[in-house]
């Protein structure tokens, strides 16, 4: 702040000034002005109700300034631009009246900018997100720092709403449709190179060199010698040609296809209609398209989809702000080094996100084709990451020289943490602890990626036990946002906060959980794929059951996700848990018959579905098809889910003996599924293995997929009303038994008419 308000004043030239809120504007002599966003004890700007105010204000008062030659809007922040409205108002906005109002209010505003009679040039140095894109938008220049931290855009689908202060309307006449769309309809931000290579910037200069460039470019423009660039005209001839308008509806066509395979419209409405909005103004004009634009945005702000989507939002902001430990003294390890046992699926990825984020890894495993498939899996990510022009290769030949690969212990002995994933034995994991404990000297934290040992049984061999602790990664590592930290029975509040300043450093969401079983996610998740086991067996259609879930905005039906997780690593998570919940976890004979035959899901390329993609894709029969020996029936299985289309593996129903149905009862195949994973999760908070509703909430949308638009597992509880979930068990155990039973918690909840969530 300090050096960037010194580089307006030092000239001495300055003569006005006015400040609100966070903006300030001020006039040097030579008739440069400076729109300086500057948020008092906050690390970024934010354009909060009375920023707004005091921001028409200035542009008012801009606009009448005879001795203005020129604007340069820019942030006093380091590295950061405008990250966009406050959330806590787009949650605050109840009705479809308010929200069109601040829409129609916003629009004004930038309308304003846009029309200012100087020319205007954002100094874009950092994050530039939501609203505050749609200011730079309104500018009619703008100069990007070449920094990484650069990113600009329009994240407001993400949240269930779409730009309404004109971002629709000025985006794709500046950078064009095809560009415009994939930034509006996704959320996705351009880098400052992207930003310049689509248009969305004018210039791309060294960070320090960015004011410099913004004040030339406005004198250039002020004295004639630079004009704004457009990429679609807004003219009414332009609008009318014929062939204009015939791109437009190729373009819808293809948005709207693109659309569909990502999302529904029923569950995320918001990207369809901001692109109904983008195509409005491209037909109608820039005038009608903003009246669009908040007319369509009213109802979305309004929604509940929003609000669920904001809270969602605000979890996870909280969870990155969450230490971990209640007490404030704890202060985590510093790491600067790190160390890896294990190369295989997690190590490697493991690996891979450490070094990512600038930490020194030692990458050890006793075989050396694991290290080099561990290598080369973390060499092809970052590749992909230079492909997508997110990494230069000069930064990925750097990360990758931070893993290095070793077979023997040397080089672990300044590790601050050594994270374990080798296989999932007792005895390998213990042996592995002696081994680090003799060359590692004491003070490291040794954090295990165990998926269902009890992180007091690794730690009882622990010449420290309190350094034990379990940090649960989630497949694929750098697909995966969700890290479980498990804190074990002797676990040290220094361990958990290392645990927990680590997964964030590299990027992910921890949440602190118990040492119990399947810890959290996998215990209530196995509720779930354990009852749709039920079904099969009971004769349930594989695709049907999917199909159910999907409608219900899971990423995947459950079958479908124990193909993925594997049949083999799901039987065995389902032993551990049945073996301690054998009340409620019966033992699926389903999985075991499966993985006998070797039908292991996708890794084999045969499980409940037929995976043309896998080494198996079921051209040949390898003698467990059908009753007639010869090649399984398929049926042909349609989902929004990644990956090719697969074929249900018919053959499941003879090998479990099951006589499916022809058609399964979407409500009740729904309820079946949901309300057992609603029960496990307050069992989970009755035994305080889980501080809050909404960690659960987050944990499940991070690491399941649960539909985010319905806020996380327990948000869908309170909107189905408490009581209705109690009913439902009550019904589901009549009917299938003991295992639906209600627990206290809930029953108590539902009595005294009480929610997870208050607001
Ligand atoms: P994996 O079988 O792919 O890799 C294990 C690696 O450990 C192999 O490369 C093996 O050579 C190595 N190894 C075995 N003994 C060793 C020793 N004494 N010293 C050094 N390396 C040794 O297994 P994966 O899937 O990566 O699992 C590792 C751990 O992560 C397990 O505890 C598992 O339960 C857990 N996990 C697995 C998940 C998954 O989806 N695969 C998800 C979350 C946790």
């Amino acid at each position: 702040m300090e050096a960037k308000r010194a580089a307006v004043s030092e000239t001495g030239e300055k003569t006005l000034s006015m400040e609100g809120p966070g903006v300030v504007l001020e006039t040097r002599r030579d008739g440069l002005a400076f729109l300086i966003f500057d948020k008092p004890h906050d690390k970024v700007n934010l354009l909060t109700a009375p920023v707004v105010a005091v921001l028409e204000i200035l542009i008012d008062q801009a606009s009448h300034d005879k001795n203005v030659r020129g604007l340069v809007v820019m942030s006093a922040k380091p590295a950061s631009f405008i990250a966009g409205a406050d959330v806590n108002e787009i949650r605050a906005l109840r009705s479809i009246q308010d929200a069109e109002h601040a829409s129609r209010k916003g629009q004004r505003l930038f309308d304003a900018v846009e029309r200012l009679p100087f020319p205007v040039v954002a100094a874009i140095n950092g994050t530039c997100l939501g609203g505050g894109t749609e200011l730079v938008l309104s500018c009619h220049f703008r100069i990007v720092a070449d920094d990484p931290r650069v990113e600009i855009g329009l994240p407001e689908v993400r949240l269930g709403i779409m730009p309404g202060w004109g971002g629709t309307q000025r985006l794709p006449r500046l950078v064009g449709l095809a560009p415009g769309l994939d930034m509006i309809l996704t959320g996705r931000s351009a880098n400052a190179r992207r930003a310049v290579s689509i248009g969305l910037a004018d210039e791309i200069v060294p960070s320090e060199l960015l004011l410099e460039a913004a004040e030339k470019l406005v004198m250039d423009a002020a004295e004639g010698r630079r004009r704004p660039r457009r990429r679609l005209p807004d003219s009414t001839l332009a609008r009318l040609n014929p062939l204009h308008l015939a791109r437009l509806a190729l373009a819808s066509q293809f948005a709207r296809r693109g659309l569909r395979k990502r999302v529904a419209e029923v569950h995320y409405p918001a990207p369809y209609r901001a692109l109904e909005a983008v195509l409005h103004g491209l037909r109608h004009g820039m005038a009608e398209g903003l009246l669009r634009e908040a007319e369509l945005l009213g109802p979305l702000a309004a929604s509940r989809t929003s609000k669920n989507l904001v809270s969602i939002f605000l979890m996870q902001r909280a969870a990155r702000r969450d230490p971990g430990v209640d007490d404030p003294a704890v202060r985590p390890k510093d790491v600067r080094a790190a160390a890896v046992i294990g190369a295989g699926v997690m190590g490697g990825g493991i690996a891979q996100a450490l070094a990512r984020s600038g930490v020194g890894v030692r990458l050890k495993d006793i075989d050396p084709q694991a290290l080099s498939r561990g290598i080369r899996h973390a060499h092809d990510l970052y590749q992909e990451e230079v492909r997508k022009g997110r990494l230069s290769r000069r930064e990925r030949d750097q990360k990758a020289a931070l893993i290095q690969p070793t077979l023997e212990y040397t080089g672990l002995r300044r590790s601050d943490v050594v994270i374990e994933a080798v296989v999932e034995s007792l005895a390998v994991k213990h042996k592995v602890l002696r081994e680090v404990e003799a060359v590692v000297p004491e003070g490291f934290i040794f954090a295990t990626n165990t998926s269902s040992l009890p992180i007091e049984a690794i730690g009882k061999e622990a010449r420290r036990p309190e350094d034990v602790v379990g940090l649960h990664f989630f497949n694929p590592v750098h697909k995966m946002p969700l890290v479980e930290v498990i804190k074990g029975p002797r676990t040290s509040q220094e361990a958990v906060a290392t645990a927990v300043a680590l997964a964030k450093r590299i990027g992910k969401t921890p949440i602190v959980v118990g040492d119990a079983p399947g810890f959290l996610v996998n215990r209530i998740l196995m509720t779930y794929l354990g009852e749709s086991l039920v079904m099969i067996e009971e004769g349930g259609r594989i695709d049907e059951i999917d199909r159910v879930m999907l409608d219900f905005g899971m990423p995947m039906g459950p079958l479908a996700l124990l193909d993925q997780i594997g049949i083999d690593v799901a039987n065995h998570v389902a032993g551990v848990l049945s073996e301690a919940f054998r009340d409620r976890a019966p033992r699926s004979t389903a999985l075991q018959i499966l993985k006998d035959k070797g039908w292991l899901g996708r890794k084999t390329g045969r499980g409940f579905y037929i995976h043309p993609d896998g080494p198996d894709d079921g051209g040949a029969d390898d003698g467990g098809g059908g009753p007639g020996g010869g090649r399984p029936a398929v049926r042909r299985r349609t989902s929004r889910s990644e990956g090719p289309p697969r074929d249900v593996n018919e053959a499941v129903y003879a090998l479990i003996s099951a006589r499916p149905r022809e058609h399964v009862d979407a409500g009740p195949t729904e309820t079946r599924l949901v309300l057992p994973m609603i029960n496990e999760a307050a069992r989970c908070l009755e035994a305080g293995l889980v501080g809050t509703p909404a960690q659960v909430d987050l944990a499940m949308v991070l690491g399941t997929g649960f539909p985010p638009f319905r806020g996380g597992l327990l948000r869908h509880a309170d909107s189905l009303g408490l009581a209705a979930v109690v009913q439902g068990l009550e019904a589901l155990a009549a009917a299938h038994g003991g295992r639906f039973v209600a627990t206290h918690l809930l029953l108590e909840m539902a009595s005294g008419g009480r929610r997870f969530h208050e607001s």
